[in-house]
């Protein structure tokens, strides 16, 4: 029997979940097969059905505390992880990244409810937005949830407000620190092409109109140049860059407490990967705000950073059941799955990469067939593998795709009106049902047929 080399076998780091490609808790049983959080996978689908979405609860936890300890560690000052729920949006994610004393970073009235709803303290949630509706607006501002501004249209509906209020408001503001990270480098620029936030350019216009408002103050500022991104180095500029700005914004009369870093961090997808870990980041980040109020001495502000996907991803798997094969001589054979660009539409859309197994035998023992794993959608584009190596596998067999944890359910769509997977939380042996499947009926419910199209039938 031949062994192939497997990215099952490699080292697990439990600090820092997104160094790894696996949830931490992955084995692989004495029967050969796979299991995460204590859970059989293949148990879990003969109780779930298929596709599903699994989340580790321990990897998770683990991240979520990396990021406690390593601020703790590095930043003398106050700090405030907030998770970037656009990464995963769900109450239970809410509720569990709470209870690690994360805030969370909303984007919607849809997000915003779903923290509440979690039991994130509202004190603790950030509302962001490029084109933020007056409805989402007020019910931020009524349920005490900070503003991000992040243009001049968000500035004006929240003036109006704090008047008629006739209190205090306090806001944020994001601007464009003209960092732009692509995933592999950075560049520094200018002004920075972008539709979010303030342009670096505007910043003593924008302080000097804050200052004649009545009602609202400027405590905090916020930046976010990227995601999936590996350096350090861009991170350790931003840092400089935005205790420039908290001087800046001093010679307006604004007293800024916050400073919100975004988030970015990487993970490992493939073993192409090697993102730097959470305590690395926090390390960096931390140093170069520190290094900067130092030298003009400054009290350090409470330090804010908004990882998504280093939180959520490594801790999610995606388990689709093997359907049809289709053998093109001397081009390639299709392996189709039961679910593909809906609940995950990253391949298509960004040509990702991810890591997979067989969950029958993830070592990929006698693995000698190449293979392209396609989704079930009407889209030829529809392709969650270009070519993967596997060892012999059939119809009924399952495979596990590692890292969906982020930007999966979230982006999910239900195009082809195929429902969307359940998702299953797994600890310590044990699952439970986060959020459950779509039922095709489900999809039905928003549908009309008015009056007369029924009459006419
Ligand atoms: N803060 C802000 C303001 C953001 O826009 C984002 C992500 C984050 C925080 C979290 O970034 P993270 O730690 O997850 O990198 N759909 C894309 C990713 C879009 C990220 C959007 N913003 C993907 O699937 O790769």
């Amino acid at each position: 029997m031949e062994e192939k080399k497997s990215f099952l076998k490699e080292k697990i780091d439990h600090k820092s979940p997104n160094k790894n490609i696996v949830p931490i808790t992955t084995s692989i049983g004495s029967d050969g097969k796979l299991s995460i959080g204590g859970c059989s996978i293949e148990e879990l689908v003969k109780k779930y059905d298929s596709p599903l979405y699994i989340l580790d609860e321990i990897t998770l936890r683990n991240s979520c505390k990396a990021y406690k300890k390593a601020l703790k560690e590095y930043y003398p000052g106050e700090s405030l992880p907030i998770y970037a729920s656009k990464a995963n949006s769900s109450v239970l994610m809410s509720n569990l990244v709470s209870s690690e004393g994360f805030g969370l970073d909303a984007v919607s009235e849809g997000e915003l409810l779903t923290a509440l709803k979690g039991g994130v303290p509202n004190e603790k949630i950030v509302f962001h937005g490029n084109n933020k509706s007056t409805k989402e607006i007020e019910f931020a501002v009524r349920n005490n949830i900070k503003v991000i501004v992040d243009n001049d249209y968000d500035l004006e509906r929240l003036e109006v407000l704090s008047n008629s209020l006739n209190r205090d408001l306090e806001i944020m503001i994001r601007f464009t620190p003209g960092i732009e990270c692509h995933t592999h480098e950075y560049i520094r620029t200018g002004s920075f092409d972008s539709k979010f936030g303030f342009g670096i350019e505007y910043l003593n216009t924008l302080f000097d109109k804050i200052s004649n408002f009545k009602y609202l103050k400027l405590k905090g500022l916020h930046a976010h140049i990227g995601s999936q991104i590996f350096e350090l180095e861009p991170h350790k500029d931003l840092g400089e860059i935005m205790v420039n700005v908290i001087l800046d914004a001093k010679k307006f009369g604004h007293d800024i407490k916050k400073l919100n870093v975004g988030g970015g961090l990487g993970i490992k997808y493939t073993e192409n990967d090697d993102p730097p870990s959470i305590e690395e980041w926090v390390k960096t980040i931390s140093a170069s705000v520190v290094k900067a109020c130092k030298k003009h001495n400054l009290d350090l502000p409470t330090l804010m950073c908004e990882p998504g996907r280093s939180i959520v991803s490594t801790a999610g798997i995606t388990v689709y059941k093997i359907g049809a094969f289709k053998k093109i001589p001397g081009i390639r054979t299709y392996l189709s799955v039961d679910g593909g660009m809906s609940d995950n539409p990253r391949p298509i859309t960004y040509q990702s990469n991810y890591s997979a197994c067989l969950v029958s035998n993830p070592l990929n023992i006698n693995s000698k067939n190449k293979y392209t794993i396609a989704g079930k959608h009407c889209e030829s584009g529809d392709v969650l593998f270009k070519e993967i190596e596997l060892a012999d596998c059939k119809t009924g067999d399952l495979i596990c795709v590692f890292g969906t944890g982020a930007y999966n359910n979230s982006m999910s769509s239900n195009y082809n009106r195929i429902p969307r997977p359940a998702t299953v939380l797994v600890s310590d042996g044990e699952s439970e049902v986060i959020q459950m499947r779509e039922s095709p009926l489900d999809l039905l419910k928003y549908d009309v047929l008015p009056n007369r199209f029924i009459k006419q039938n």
